[in-house]
């Protein structure tokens, strides 16, 4: 069970926790220290500035490139013929990159952008599949001081219009197309779309990859491959000495609000952050070949497909398509093929897997895991026990970590880097060295033991996002107003009688759908902008499989009448504002929602009845009680259908 005797603990635990005690008690002195292990071009003058709390700035003074501590610190070393990158494209193809490999083409790439006139502190946009050119532009954005801004390949042009207008990138970079499922998503056609919305992009760089035919703008769109025609193999760009606090990228993410927010990054912090939790939560040593799932259109894939390993100086594996796509062992046969040894996924791919069935995972010999780790939302333990048992054999731990975009990197998880705690399926145990975390209830007094309250984060940390984009005072109220002076991440949480966290979900009005962050208020707001719809509200249900699925209720205007087309055309609406990803699972007509006399929606009340609970919470305040009888109609026919 991964759980170790009680006797035991005392002793495997003290490192920890003189660790967790020292950076507590004097981060400046652990965190001067810490960041040393990465390579500098200038030491800071000041570790921590926090004299504009809570724009709370590390490492203030120093200098330091990603690039560089990604790719030149190891091309000068044995690693040089390391293999830094494994790619595997859908259809099987596989190519890899040593470290030197990749130093070639994040040197040639930088050289382009600079062609393009990109200077530092320059936004570019992203769109990219998961194929190796994503990584390669990301560090050679980093390496010439440009800020990326990656957007999610499975978004709509609406919001990667958003995104780039957002951000005023200068230049987008785009593939023709990209594989999903054996078809091809047309990022090209796609990207053209949002073209017509945005001001700031001057030009295109479109990878090829799908080979379909795109319309290319003379003047305007480029081909990557022929550009790169021009740019010699022995091409050299010196990294940019940037600042600590350089933003290194911006990665937008769901809030409570319509219009997603802007996170982004410090250089310095940021990398320190995600070298170190990567260190102490997986233990990476140099035979691992690492595999984290995430694409990297999210920070998952940011921290730990692509500047944590590369600091590493490990063997990352990047894999393009669909995990059980043509059939459900490929992510099996993934970790056979390239002798994967530490695998870091979902709790919805787990139960995914889990639905298929043993057979699948035992088809292939899975003796090269040493390690296995789940993100993006809370284990069942149910599934925690499946992936020890039938993937791990019993013999990996799996190491839980709870994080966010905002975060960085791990903030809560089991540290085989430093002691493994004895774990627990369903906690992500122990805050990591320099986590000051806590649940706290509603006036701000710690939470008594298995009592569920707000975690919050009451230090700041080298990882912490610099600020929302453009937006200094959506920072504030988001993440320090909450409960006032501490850091509130939006999740629900308690601890149990060994100190151990357990997160029990969101807080806010932010899902997580398979994994994925999603806005109810981003739902609501493309809902409405359809003309037949007066009002919508969007709330989760539980799913045995994504963990959660939003539920749309629309509200019509008078004149229009529900149908299977409207919902038909609401869905896509949907799938065209925001993604396919953010689809509804259910679209229900209703004559009216539950609201306060004061006309605000009662989600609570909602979230309630599609959960199919008894206790709706306090009614007393509802305009007409008539509106939650009609919910529980509808709810409950479509239940039973
Ligand atoms: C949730 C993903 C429980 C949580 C890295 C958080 C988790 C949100 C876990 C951030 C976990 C992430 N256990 N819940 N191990 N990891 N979450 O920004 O609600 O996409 O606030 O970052 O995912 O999602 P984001």
């Amino acid at each position: 069970m991964g759980v170790l005797p009680v006797e035991q603990r005392k002793v495997l635990t003290t490192r920890l926790e003189e660790l967790r005690t020292k950076a507590l008690e004097n981060p400046e002195e652990f965190w001067d220290e810490h960041a040393r292990a990465l390579e500098w071009f200038r030491i800071w003058d000041k570790v921590l500035d926090d004299s504009q709390k809570p724009f709370y700035r590390w490492f203030v003074g120093g200098k330091i490139n990603a690039s560089y501590n990604a790719l030149d610190r190891h091309v000068r070393t044995w690693r040089k013929n390391k293999v830094a990158l494994v790619w595997e494209g859908e259809d099987g193809e596989v190519r890899k990159y040593t470290y030197r490999d990749l130093y070639v083409e994040v040197n040639r790439v930088a050289a382009l952008l600079k062609n393009f006139g990109v200077k530092p502190g320059d936004r570019i946009a992203l769109y990219l599949p998961m194929i190796p050119e994503l990584p390669i532009f990301m560090l050679a954005a980093a390496r010439i001081g440009a800020v990326h801004t990656v957007v999610f390949s499975g978004f709509s042009s609406d919001s990667l219009a958003r995104r780039i207008n957002d951000s005023r990138a200068k230049l987008l970079v785009t593939a023709d197309g990209g594989f999903r499922r054996g078809k091809v998503v047309p990022l090209k056609e796609i990207a053209d779309k949002a073209l017509e919305q945005t001001f700031s992009v001057e030009n295109v760089i479109v990878v090829k990859r799908a080979g379909v035919n795109v319309n290319m703008v003379e003047g305007r769109d480029f081909w990557f491959h022929t550009l790169m025609e021009g740019i010699s193999r022995s091409a050299y760009v010196e990294p940019e000495k940037l600042d600590a606090n350089h933003p290194l990228f911006i990665l937008y993410t769901s809030g409570t609000t319509g219009a997603p927010k802007g996170i982004y990054h410090s250089t310095g912090g940021y990398l320190v952050w995600v070298y170190w939790t990567l260190k102490w939560a997986f233990n990476p040593n140099d035979e691992d070949v690492w595999w984290c799932t995430a694409d990297i259109g999210w920070i998952t894939g940011h921290s730990y497909v692509v500047y944590g390993p590369l600091m590493h100086g490990l063997t990352t594996v990047m894999y393009e398509g669909a995990p059980d796509y043509p059939a459900p062992d490929r992510t099996w046969s993934i970790i056979e093929k390239h002798g994967v040894t530490a695998f870091y996924t979902s709790p919805t791919a787990i139960r995914m897997f889990m639905r298929y069935g043993n057979h699948w995972v035992e088809m292939h010999d899975l003796s090269s895991l040493r390690i296995l780790g789940s993100v993006g939302e809370p284990i069942n333990p149910e599934a925690w026990e499946w992936y020890f048992k039938v993937v791990g054999k019993g013999k990996c731990p799996i190491i839980d970590t709870w994080w966010q975009t905002e975060t960085g990197g791990f903030m809560i998880a089991p540290t085989a880097g430093i002691d493994l705690v004895p774990l627990k399926p369903g906690s992500c145990t122990l805050p990591l060295p320099g986590v000051d975390a806590e649940v706290l209830t509603e006036d701000g007094a710690v939470a008594p033991p298995n009592t569920q309250g707000y975690l919050v984060v009451r230090k700041p940390w080298p990882g912490m996002l610099l600020g929302v984009w453009g937006d200094p005072n959506r920072y504030i109220e988001t993440y320090w107003s909450r409960l006032p002076g501490f850091y509130y991440p939006g999740d629900y949480a308690m601890r149990d009688e060994d100190g151990y966290f357990w997160v029990l979900g969101r807080a806010d009005e932010v899902l997580k759908v398979a994994a994925h962050r999603i806005g109810t208020m981003e739902l609501e707001s493309a809902l409405v902008s359809h003309p037949a719809v007066a009002e919508a509200a969007v709330v989760g249900k539980p799913d045995p499989i994504k963990g959660e699925v939003p539920v749309a209720f629309v509200v019509l205007r008078e004149g229009f009448t529900p149908s299977v087309k409207l919902e038909e055309e609401l869905m896509n609406l949907v799938s065209e504002t925001i993604g396919p990803i953010a689809k509804p699972a259910n679209i229900f007509f209703v004559r009216k929602l539950p609201k306060t006399r004061s006309g605000k929606i009662m989600r609570s009340v909602i979230r309630a009845i599609v959960k199919g609970e008894q206790n709706l919470g306090d009614v007393t305040t509802i305009e007409d009680p008539s509106a939650i009888e009609e919910l529980k109609m509808i709810v409950g026919n479509s239940r039973s259908q």
